[in-house]
């Protein structure tokens, strides 16, 4: 049976597929994932929950308890006050693009994305019939307004700005957001912020949402990232109740409800008793993001943005070939896993994508390769 039109030409990621080669003793910067264990409370919270039967269907919307929780962590976070009838509780952030594409994104209308982004965006937007087009970056991966006001046509439905950034490891600036949204209310447009990795930032102040400034964003968020708890899938949207509303009943026939033992123990990374936990690994990662910037802008040819946020840093190493050459290269030379820049869009083609949630001494290690390899690249 031949899949669906919309189908066609969608593959699986180049993340999965670099992935996939990594041996035994790989050592694998290309993970999107915290080396942790996940906090005790976290854990603790999920075993209650298998201990007193919290194991039956919740609300098609999420736990009422967790939902006050997200809409108190967003309220506090944006100095505006949200209701937890404002937030559905999915399967993980993905699980949250998809319910929005799939009510609100109709055949043939536009996503705005940036010129490098996670590919997911695209991917299902394309799922759905409708189409990616991409806004430019500058140098230092701030978003280009100009280029961006520009794309904008008669079929464009949202704008997407992911910040901290999966895979550049930039923080957009307060002016970016605020302008950002300024464009998105004057041209009747909504933002989809993927917040995801917003409490992992090295920027002294913790990174803008759009939501400080309007109502017209929908907010994609979870705890996957910061709680190390990628495999409990526990996302959600926060948005205006009106826009919620539909994306209810389609969670209703997507997933019926996210998993009920996740859901659990995800309050206990909201109710601020894994706090010490996030920002042990905010601090970790912030020196772990410097080393790394340090290694690679000491190496002749590298040209490299130093990481404010999330765990990732994305090197401009054109000068040594085209990023999947060059990742396969260091897969088979010195054993160490990074992601091709092209896995993010053509203009990730002169990048690499590395990832620094990993034990220190691996990294260490790691670049250490990498720092000889290329010194003696022929
Ligand atoms: C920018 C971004 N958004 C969303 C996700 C997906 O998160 P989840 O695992 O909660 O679906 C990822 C995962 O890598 C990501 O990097």
């Amino acid at each position: 049976m031949k899949p669906k039109n919309t189908f066609t030409g969608i593959e699986i990621s180049e993340i999965r597929k670099m992935n996939a080669l990594a041996g035994r003793d790989t050592i694998n910067l290309g993970i999107g994932q915290l080396p942790d264990d996940l906090p005790l409370s976290v854990r603790d919270k999920g075993l209650e929950a298998f201990e007193t039967g919290m194991t039956r269907y919740t609300s098609n919307q999420g736990s009422p308890e967790l939902r006050k929780l997200i809409a108190a962590y967003h309220s506090g976070k944006n100095g505006r006050t949200y209701s937890p009838d404002q937030v559905i509780v999915t399967n993980g952030a993905e699980g949250a693009l998809w319910n929005i594409y799939a009510v609100y994104l109709d055949r043939d209308e536009e996503v705005l994305i940036p010129e490098i982004a996670f590919s997911v965006y695209q991917t299902i937007a394309e799922l759905h019939g409708g189409k990616a087009v991409t806004y430019k970056l500058k140098s230092d991966f701030s978003i280009d307004l100009d280029d961006l006001e520009s794309r904008i046509t008669g079929k464009t439905k949202f704008i997407v700005i992911n910040s901290p950034n999966n895979p550049t490891g930039a923080v957009l600036s307060a002016e970016q957001v605020s302008a950002v949204t300024e464009i998105a209310e004057r041209r009747g447009l909504y933002i989809i912020s993927d917040e995801i990795y917003s409490e992992l930032y090295f920027t002294e102040k913790s990174p803008s949402s759009p939501m400080e400034y309007s109502s017209r964003v929908i907010t994609v968020d979870g705890i996957s990232k910061r709680a190390a708890a990628t495999g409990l899938r526990i996302g959600w949207t926060i948005c205006p109740e009106e826009i919620a509303r539909p994306m209810i009943v389609a969670n209703q026939y997507i997933t019926t409800c996210a998993s009920s033992v996740s859901q659990y123990a995800a309050i206990a990374s909201l109710d601020g008793s894994s706090d010490r936990f996030v920002e042990r690994v905010r601090l970790e990662l912030a020196e772990k993001g410097l080393y790394a910037w340090e290694i690679l802008n000491s190496i002749r040819g590298i040209k490299v943005e130093k990481p404010q946020g999330a765990f990732y840093t994305f090197p401009d190493i054109s000068a040594f070939g085209t990023s999947r050459e060059v990742a396969l290269r260091i897969l088979d030379e010195v054993d160490v896993l990074t992601i091709p820049g092209l896995a993010f869009g053509e203009r990730g083609r002169n990048h690499i994508r590395i990832s620094f949630a990993v034990d220190f001494d691996r990294l260490k290690e790691a670049l250490g390769r990498m720092k000889h390899l290329f010194e003696n690249w022929h």
